[in-house]
């Protein structure tokens, strides 16, 4: 029996070299079941062999190492040939069509809002202004208080502020707290331009609950409502054009005084009267002033040597009038056809 299993490994041994060589995947399986599947020939004689006197064993398991490794090599052979085969196969299926038009890549392009949000701060860089941000989550102090807002001004209404559950805390209605942050970390003189979020409880078609405001403000010794209507003239010109009339009028703000909003002459019909200006030829685009002693105060900065300007405007108005847009909703909607016109 043992020299029966010795002998027949031998044989096993011999005929290897004779194996066929598969030609396919099922040539290829039919070899791998009957040698090293589980009721395989070489798994059977493993079996056998426990059965093997203890002094026959290493020739026993020596020769089978053998005969699994010739099969085993014919075998990733063969895999390893049928596999270069089938990718030869299916380069010669393909065709490729160079006449066909390549498609198209699709550039991106910017928003028009962040369009003319560079085009601001381009400006007033060019002035001198330093570009400041401050929180959107903002504290009632910098949104309020620090604006000289009283304490039961109409403004810090439920109805306009988003109050956060923690009450000292809100999403600022404006930039303008941009103004005391900024007093307080640099000191005068100063000039800042803030960009920014900001947010108010309203919505319709000119109105969004979340929208762009950039704040602008100067501080020196001597700083004029003169200087005021100069920055806000030259601003206007190099963003409408030179032929785009302004006026001041006077207005209110708590943290400024005098308060003033700026007109420009309607840029959609020359200041001849249309639908966008309501017939009067002008079109409010921001509010302004000389900042209110009791805000400079609440910046550390003294109201009896220095002074300043601020303003503050809607980017999505500016926008919506620079390019003829009715409909503030759009800038938001992402829909390529509006957005591919800019
Ligand atoms: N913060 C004001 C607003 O949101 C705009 C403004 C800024 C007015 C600075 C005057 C000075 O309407």
């Amino acid at each position: 029996m043992a020299a029966d299993l010795i002998a027949r490994l031998l044989e096993l041994k011999g005929q290897a070299p004779s194996i066929p060589f598969p030609g396919d995947e099922r040539e290829l399986d039919a070899l791998r079941v009957k040698y090293l599947g589980k009721s395989g020939i070489i798994p059977l004689l493993s079996r056998e062999m426990a059965g093997l006197p203890k002094e026959q064993k290493p020739e026993a398991g020596k020769l089978l190492q053998e005969v699994r490794a010739a099969v085993e090599t014919i075998i990733n052979n063969a895999t390893h040939k049928l596999k270069v085969e089938k990718i030869q196969k299916d380069i010669d299926g393909e065709f490729f069509d160079i006449t066909l038009p390549g498609a198209e890549p699709s550039f991106g392009a910017r928003h028009p809002l962040t369009a003319v949000m560079d085009e601001i701060a381009g400006i007033f860089t060019g002035m001198g202004f330093q570009i400041e941000e401050g929180p959107e989550v903002e504290s009632d102090y910098y949104n309020f208080e620090a604006l000289n807002f009283p304490p039961d001004h109409p403004a810090r209404d439920m109805q306009d502020t988003f109050h956060l559950p923690d009450v000292k805390r809100l999403l600022r209605t404006h930039t303008s707290p941009v103004q005391p942050r900024a007093m307080e970390r640099y000191g005068p003189p100063l000039s800042v331009l803030a960009p920014g979020k900001v947010y108010r409880c309203d919505s319709d078609v000119t109105h969004s609950p979340v929208f762009h405001q950039v704040e602008g403000f100067t501080i020196d010794r001597k700083v004029t409502m003169g200087d005021l209507k100069g920055t806000l003239q030259t601003f206007i010109h190099r963003l409408y054009g030179p032929k785009t009339n302004v006026r001041l009028r006077p207005s209110f703000f708590p943290f400024v005084e005098p308060g003033a909003e700026l007109d420009v002459s309607c840029i959609i019909c020359g200041g001849k009267g249309c639908r966008v200006c309501k017939n009067t030829g002008w079109l409010e685009v921001l509010g302004a002033g000389m900042i209110h002693p009791n805000v400079l105060k609440s910046g550390n900065i003294d109201p009896d040597t220095w002074s300043g300007f601020a303003f503050g405007m809607g980017i999505e108005r500016l926008a919506m009038l620079k390019y003829g847009v009715d409909d503030i909703r759009l800038f938001y909607e992402n829909d390529m056809r509006f957005l591919r016109q800019f």
